[in-house]
């Protein structure tokens, strides 16, 4: 099937002609990319996921064997504007999510994004594109690596570090959901929020001695641990395990060496429909709550990372009113480029935490209202009422 549907012929993108820091970022007109191969899906996308990760892309401490430009952005939510000959399961307009790894073509953090049908599944029932933008990597990574690595079962003591953030908030509802018995850390002002999702057991790591208090609880030491910091807390983690333990350090950063447990640093979250679909599930029915820190305009991604690198995710949900103003958009040499495209502005996510869902659409709708009185500015998408 061809573009038909497309009548652009170029879309806006936060791309990279370079590696490195927050400057090399440019917010440009790229073309539109290809009619989709015989499996590939050519999505519309609403929403883009953001973490810490994207930083790492962009300095190549991630390489994505990608030529510049190269579109940031890994994962996120849409609708599909086309598909190939040889796909089955996904029509035009259906709403869909993806996590592009290794990276297909380009990024997320694009009007478009193109991916093989292997990365793409339906998406959410029950959340607006916007937000279900927000899932794909935090869902996959916490999924697999309490299920298919960790083995999470009945009665394990799991330990979740960083257990507000984007990973960590899902991982501790998982956990809990398979019948393990959460121990988390966490500042204290998400204390309430952490045991609302089912953990027994929060540690303030601002204050306290993590590895003391854990050992106090459970003197043999914790069954299993899903790391998410980096660093000396990626080592607290290796010594609150048990002898036999297992753990997962999703910062790759634990060094320490202990004999009789077992540390996996080299887990990398994969591309998996049949997984993102599971996940998709799970909070359709209620088992999974996802929590969004706050919703920027496409316009201010830089700043969505920059708040995601700050590692302390938190505060009130808001989407700022900002005009999709094409003209802010530069110019970044390819071949087949052309001219600007009108496409409305789309909300980027950083996940994690605070504020309920009721408190994000209450804020939705109000700038959606004040939004709808001015033609020039939509700053989400209308998926996300
Ligand atoms: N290897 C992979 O494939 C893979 C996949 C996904 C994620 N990751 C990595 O996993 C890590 C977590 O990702 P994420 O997106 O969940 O992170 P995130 O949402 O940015 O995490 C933010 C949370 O980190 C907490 N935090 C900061 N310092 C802490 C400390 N010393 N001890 C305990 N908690 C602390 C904060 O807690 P408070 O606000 O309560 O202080 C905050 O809630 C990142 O490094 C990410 O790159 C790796």
């Amino acid at each position: 099937m061809s573009n038909t549907g497309i009548k652009k012929t170029t879309m806006r993108a936060w791309a990279i002609n370079a590696y490195g820091g927050p400057e090399r970022m440019r917010l440009v007109e790229l073309p539109v990319p290809p009619e989709p191969g015989p499996r590939d899906v050519l999505i519309r996308m609403h929403g883009a996921e953001v973490g810490d990760w994207d930083a790492l892309v962009r300095e190549r401490e991630w390489p994505m064997e990608r030529p510049f430009p190269l579109v940031l952005g890994l994962a996120g939510a849409g609708t599909v504007a086309a598909v190939g000959r040889e796909v089955t399961g996904f029509a035009e307009s259906d709403s869909v999510y993806a996590y592009s790894y290794p990276l297909y073509h380009n990024g997320a953090w694009a009007d478009y994004m193109l991916v093989p049908a292997s990365y793409v599944a339906g998406a959410l029932a029950s959340l607006e594109l916007t937000r279900a933008g927000g899932v794909p990597i935090v869902g996959l990574t916490a999924h697999e690596t309490l299920t298919d690595i960790l083995g999470v079962h009945q009665g394990d003591v799991v330990l979740i570090t960083a257990a507000a953030g984007g990973v960590g908030h899902l991982a501790v509802q998982i956990a809990t959901g398979l019948g393990a018995h959460v121990v988390a850390t966490a500042s204290r002002r998400n204390h309430d929020f952490v045991r609302a999702l089912g953990a027994e057991t929060v540690i303030d790591y601002t204050a306290e001695d993590v590895v003391a208090a854990i050992r106090t609880l459970y003197p043999d030491g914790v069954d299993k641990a899903l790391n998410g910091v980096g660093g000396e807390t990626a080592n607290q983690g290796v010594h609150t395990l048990r002898d036999g333990g297992r753990m997962v350090d999703l910062t790759g950063s634990a060094s320490v060496v202990r004999p009789g447990v077992r540390v996996d640093t080299e887990y990398v979250v994969r591309a998996d429909a049949d997984r993102l679909a599971g996940v998709a599930r799970m909070i359709d029915d209620g088992r999974l709550t996802l929590e969004i820190h706050e919703v920027f305009p496409f316009e201010r991604a830089p700043d969505a990372l920059e708040v995601v690198q700050a590692r302390h995710t938190h505060g009130a949900k808001s989407c700022s009113r900002s005009r999709s103003n094409i003209g802010q958009t530069e110019s970044m040499a390819q071949t087949d480029g052309g001219g600007p495209s009108n496409e409305n502005g789309y909300c980027f996510y950083t996940k994690s935490r605070k504020g309920g869902a009721t408190t994000q659409r209450r804020e939705s709708r109000r700038l959606y209202k004040k939004a709808k009185n001015s033609v020039t500015t939509v700053p989400f998408s209308l998926d996300s009422l």
